[in-house]
This record gives C-alpha cells, structure tokens and sequence, in this order.
C-alpha cells in the first residue's frame, strides 16, 4: 500500500521555537533529562522535572509521556522518551525511541514531530540522524492494508531534526528517508499473500519499479526461457505450480561508476514454499507466503541504491516461483542439472531454496557479477541458531565478508558469521550425483546450505545471508519499529553496503 513520503529536514532554530505538534526529548537512567530536555523544561517551570519524580516520566526504552504546553513553547507537545542508560544508547535504542513517538503522535492524529538530536550523547550526530528517521519511517508501515474497515492511522506529515548541528546530516537524513521507504515498500511485499504475489506480480512490480527510477533497466525470463537457457534447478522447483515462474534481473548501470566492480545482488523468492512432496506440516504454514523476503529486499534493495543515485553499478537476480505437490512436481530422488552443469541428487524438496539460487548465482556471474551477495530465507536451523535479530552470514573471501559485516552493523540490519570450513564440504556429497540437496544429518542446516550455494558461486567474492529469522518475525521483538511479520531486513543493509564501496 503506497503512502506520501514523510518530509525530513533540519532546523537550527532554538528549541522553545520550533513549530511541531510535537517535540521529542529523551530520558535516561536514573530518570533524567539530557541537557536539553532540562534546558527545555525551564521553560516549563520544572514540570518535566516533577514527572520524573513521580515515576510518570520513565528511562525505560520506549516508554514515551506526553506533556502538553501552555504556549510555552514553539511546539504543541513534548514527548519524553525512553532510552535506557545514557553509555547504553546506540541506533537500536534510538530506533526503538523514535518508532514508540511516531506510533503515540500516529494515534493522536498524525502531524509533525521534532527531534532533538546531538545533545551531548556519544554517538555520532550522523548515526543519530538515521536512527530517528528509520524508526519513524518504519512504524509508519501498516500490515492491514486487506481489512475492508477500521481505522486507518492518521499519516505522520513531518520530521524535523532538530539541534544545532543538526543541519550538518540533512543529506544523511534525507538518504535514510528515501532507504526506509524502500523498507517499507519491501515489507508491503513481503505481507503480500501467496494468492496475490505471484512470481509474475512480482516480475511486474519490478518492472514498474525499474520504470520509476532512472539508469535501472528490467529484464525477464518466462518457464522456456529458464529451461532454455539451462537453469534445470529452477524449473524443477516450478514445474510443480499451476503459476508460472519468473527469473528478474533489474541491472542499475548509472553513468560515472567505476567499472571493475560489479555488485551482484540475488535473492530468493518462492512466493509460496509448501515444501513440496516432502511436505511441510501445516502449523502455521501460512508464513511460506514470506519465502520471497530476500528476493524482495534484493529488489527493493537495488531501487533504494538507484534512488539515491549511488555512482555503483549493481545487478540483481531473483529466482520467483511457488514449491508445490502435485502431479508434474519434482520429487526426491530426481537428478537435476543447473546452470553451471553441476548435478543435483534432490533429496528433499523442500530444500528448494539453494535450487533456484544455485541457477541465479551462475546467472548473476555470467552477467559480470564481481562481488556477490544473495539474501534468502533458507533454512529453519539458522532461527534455532540465531533467532530473530542477527541473520546468518556466511562466504568464501575474508575482506568481503568484512564489507557485510560493516554494512549490516551501521545499517540496523544485523548479521553474525557462522564458519565455512572446507570439512563441511563432505555433507553434500552424494551418491549418484556431484551433490545432494540436503542430509538426514540434523547438524548445521545452514552451513549445509551455505556449502551448497558455493558450488554455484563462482570465483569471486561471494557472501551469503541466511534471513529466515530476520526477514519475517512470528512475533514481535518488542523494537516497535518492527511487528509481527515483514521487516524490509536486507534493504537497508544492501543501500549501507553501495555506500560504502563508493565512499
Ligand atoms: N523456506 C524454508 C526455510 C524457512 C524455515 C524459512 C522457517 C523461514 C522460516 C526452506 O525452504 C526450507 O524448507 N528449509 C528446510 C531445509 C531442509 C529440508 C534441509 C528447513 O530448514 O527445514
Ligand atoms: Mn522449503
Ligand atoms: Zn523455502
């Protein structure tokens, strides 16, 4: 569901001036304001203060008061947030902060909400800036866009940054707008039900969206096209499904990019995963419908590179098809070969994923890929491992691995390495073939997995970001500027990552 960008800018205007519905201030352990919520407050003779004193005005993260003024001040309201321990305070906190303001000043009725920022914390004024954007824009995302009643939130109009630096990181802020609606657009995706994202709805979104944004160019493959061409592990995957699948490739080639690097971005996108004829059990099932979150941040990811107009040439590739039983459905047992001429002994089908990414991973290469990342919600043993905040990484090339390490740090988008020693290379071995698709061994599923995709990487620097726990939650992490269900992961990871190669 589509909604007006929210506008960002900076003010240096004194603080009692500023003009906003509301003004945010944080609060710190042991129930304290930072110096200019105190600057503030006496302006409203102490009444912050006293709040504080009767425990109305809390420093746990995200709890939020609002106060009104009495025409004391240039704004209508201050809201005192929440944020921890002063030497505790980083992005996650701040998000969190900025997400419980948005959705209380939602409720209200929308408007226009100023923040404070600098005001002597130890994080850098820039980190700071994004934050608050990300996690107004983020709480903004609404998952019921299908309810035919009930109430629509009233739409947040205006952030301002506010401090005296403030207008030092407009650019930044204004950047960070521009990633996490591209997050949002992702999580509107992502939320999609099966019935609706089809692979060929999400080939022409991303066809629309290569259309709405300048120097990125949309290609698509059909059913005979990819059996033509040799992708056999992606046909095989589709051949089960009355729904045809697609293979996307979006290729942003701006001009003045330097042009021995090529990103290289392929994502997953099973709209539905059933398993297949070794089908999953039904409870709750219904999350399959999600299985497509990497191919979605890949292609929202590559949008949000190309809207900021980064100087990075970058391709994407996304593999979209439904994993389903049926008479024409492939089956364990089969021999499969994909693109690069490697076999594949299917052992379950339900380890779809690494099929159709292998076919991708060749193409993304064949294309001039130099650096590759690929996103994928591939197995159910890195929720165990990891949960639902660090996705896995994995890959063959230290220093690369060390750029998606960075991103994902500075981005919110966190990721954690697991190891891929060459000894777990014996547990694809098969039989009959150069490979299996997955093992009885119930150890490591998601190194298995990562082990696998090698095969089909190539030779340059690849990484990989298992997203199964970080993609879409089952439940809320209590951050506030996620919920249940979709959260764009990947989008502001991947926008993080161009920045940083062209820096
Ligand atoms: N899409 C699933 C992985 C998944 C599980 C994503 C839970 C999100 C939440 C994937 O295709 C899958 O079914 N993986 C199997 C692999 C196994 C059969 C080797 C798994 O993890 O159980
Ligand atoms: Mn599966
Ligand atoms: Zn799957």
């Amino acid at each position: 569901m589509r909604r007006e960008p929210l506008q960002i800018t900076t003010s240096g205007t004194p603080l009692t001036q500023v003009e906003a519905d509301v003004l945010a201030v944080l609060v710190v352990e042991p129930g304290r304001l930072t110096p200019a919520g105190a600057a503030l407050d006496a302006s409203l003779d102490g009444r912050l203060a006293h709040l504080l004193a009767d425990g109305e005005l809390k420093a746990t993260t995200g709890s939020v008061g609002l106060v009104h003024t009495r025409g004391e001040l240039g704004a209508h309201r201050i809201a005192a947030v929440g944020v921890g321990s002063e030497d505790a305070i980083d992005a996650d906190a701040l998000r969190t902060a900025a997400a419980r303001v948005a959705a209380r000043i939602g409720e209200i009725g929308g408007g226009t909400i100023a923040w404070v920022i600098g005001d002597g914390l130890a994080l850098p004024l820039v980190e700071q800036g994004r934050a608050v954007v990300d996690g107004t824009v983020l709480a903004t995302y609404d998952p019921g866009a299908w309810k035919t009643h009930g109430e629509r939130r009233a739409p947040l109009t205006q952030l301002i940054l506010c401090g005296p630096e403030a207008a030092s990181v407009a650019e930044e802020a204004e950047w960070a707008g521009v990633v996490a609606d591209w997050t949002n657009r992702c999580r509107d995706l992502v939320d999609m039900p099966a019935n609706e994202l089809t692979p060929t709805r999400l080939a022409e979104t991303a066809a629309e969206i290569a259309a709405s944004v300048p120097h990125l160019r949309c290609e698509i493959l059909g059913p005979e096209e990819i059996r033509g061409a040799g992708m056999g592990a992606l046909a095989a995957v589709a051949q089960g499904s009355a729904t045809e699948p697609r293979l996307i490739v979006l290729e942003y080639d701006p001009p003045g990019a330097r042009d021995d690097l090529r990103l290289g971005l392929v994502g997953k996108a099973i709209t539905f995963d059933t398993g297949g004829i070794s089908l999953k059990p039904s409870a709750r099932m219904e999350e399959m419908k999600s299985d497509m979150a990497g191919g979605a941040a890949v292609v929202t990811g590559i949008a949000a590179i190309a809207a900021l107009g980064l100087p990075i040439r970058a391709i994407a590739v996304v593999p979209a098809t439904e994993n389903m039983p049926g008479g024409r459905a492939y089956r364990p047992g089969d021999i499969l070969t994909a693109l690069n001429g490697k076999t594949i002994e299917i052992t379950n089908t339900d380890a779809e994923g690494r099929l159709v990414l292998a076919d991708a991973l060749v193409d993304a290469r064949r294309r001039g890929a130099t650096h590759i990342v690929d996103l994928a919600t591939l197995t159910g043993a890195v929720v165990i491992a990891l949960g639902d905040f660090y996705a896995g990484l994995m890959g063959n090339d230290e220093g690369w691995l060390g750029e998606i390490e960075a991103a994902a740090a500075a981005s919110g988008d966190h990721a954690w390495r697991l190891p891929l020693h060459e000894t777990y290379a014996r547990y694809i071995k098969s039989i009959y073939a150069d490979m299996k698709n997955s093992s009885d061994l119930r150890q490591a599923g998601s190194i298995y997995a990562a082990r696998f995709l090698q095969e089909f990487a190539g030779e340059g620097p690849w990484a990989h970001l298992d997203i199964a726990g970080t993609g879409y939650l089952e439940r809320s992490r209590g951050d506030y500027y996620t919920a249940k269900g979709a959260t764009g992961y990947g989008v502001r990871l991947l926008a993080a990552l161009a920045e940083r190669l062209v820096r």
